[in-house]
């Protein structure tokens, strides 16, 4: 399969670049299976400051993105490859899902430019350049870098190759639905008078795999303090 190339468009590309580069993410990378660009939105910004946001007309607070350094941005990915599609982060966008991210990892569309706002708002017609907008949950965060880096990082642990020949992304949480996983338990067997379940350690595989399948459970919500 050929490799997926995320681009992501922020203001702040030095906050995402060592998260990329580390863990399954550099692991990818550095297998030739997936492939990160950050592009900084001020690099398109206008006039000698880069001002990419200005205020809203008819009043209001804040400031909000402006169409020409989002426009100049995409337009310059665009050209170079026009099959990339562009996903926004926005809590009023669908809701990403374990779904969501196979359906990236597998398709057909190989190139994904995220678009990450990061003021109170942006111009509406920003969003004729948006393919897909993305909700990460019911809660506002202050940009979309964030959302980002979940979604980026949900996509490529599922490609063939990065988890290292395991089935571990098949049979970790939600695989199977909403599930979440079964206990798991390493050395010591007993730790602090903790001890591992009984079952585990009888190296009985089919008695193991019910047992795992019984004591995986739905998640619970949170629950305040
Ligand atoms: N931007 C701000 N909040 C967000 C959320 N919940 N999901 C996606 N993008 C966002």
């Amino acid at each position: 399969m050929q490799k997926i190339k995320f681009t992501i468009i922020t203001l702040f590309p030095e906050a995402l670049r060592p998260y990329l580069d580390s863990s399954m993410m550099w692991k990818a990378q550095d297998r030739g299976l997936a492939e990160f660009e950050l592009v900084n939105l001020r690099d398109f910004g206008i006039g000698p400051h880069r001002s990419v946001d200005d205020t809203p007309y008819g009043g209001g607070d804040g400031m909000l993105l402006r169409c020409e350094p989002v426009f100049a941005a995409i337009e310059s990915i665009k050209a170079k490859d026009p099959a990339a599609e562009v996903i926004l982060p926005t809590p009023a966008g669908r809701t990403w899902n374990q779904k969501s991210a196979q359906t990236l990892a597998t398709g057909s569309c190989r190139h994904f430019i995220i678009l990450c706002p990061h003021y109170e708002g942006y111009d509406q017609r920003i969003m004729s350049l948006v393919d897909h907008r993305i909700s990460l949950g019911h809660y506002v965060l202050t940009g979309g870098e964030l959302p980002a880096l979940i979604m980026v990082d949900s996509v490529v642990r599922l490609l063939p190759g990065v988890l290292g020949g395991e089935s571990s992304a098949e049979i970790e949480s939600f695989s199977h639905g909403d599930n979440i996983e079964y206990p798991q338990y390493t050395k010591p067997a007993d730790f602090r008078g903790m001890q591992v379940p009984e079952i585990l350690l009888s190296g009985h595989h089919g008695k193991i795999a019910e047992w795992r399948e019984q004591q995986s459970g739905n998640a619970e919500d949170f629950e305040s303090c």
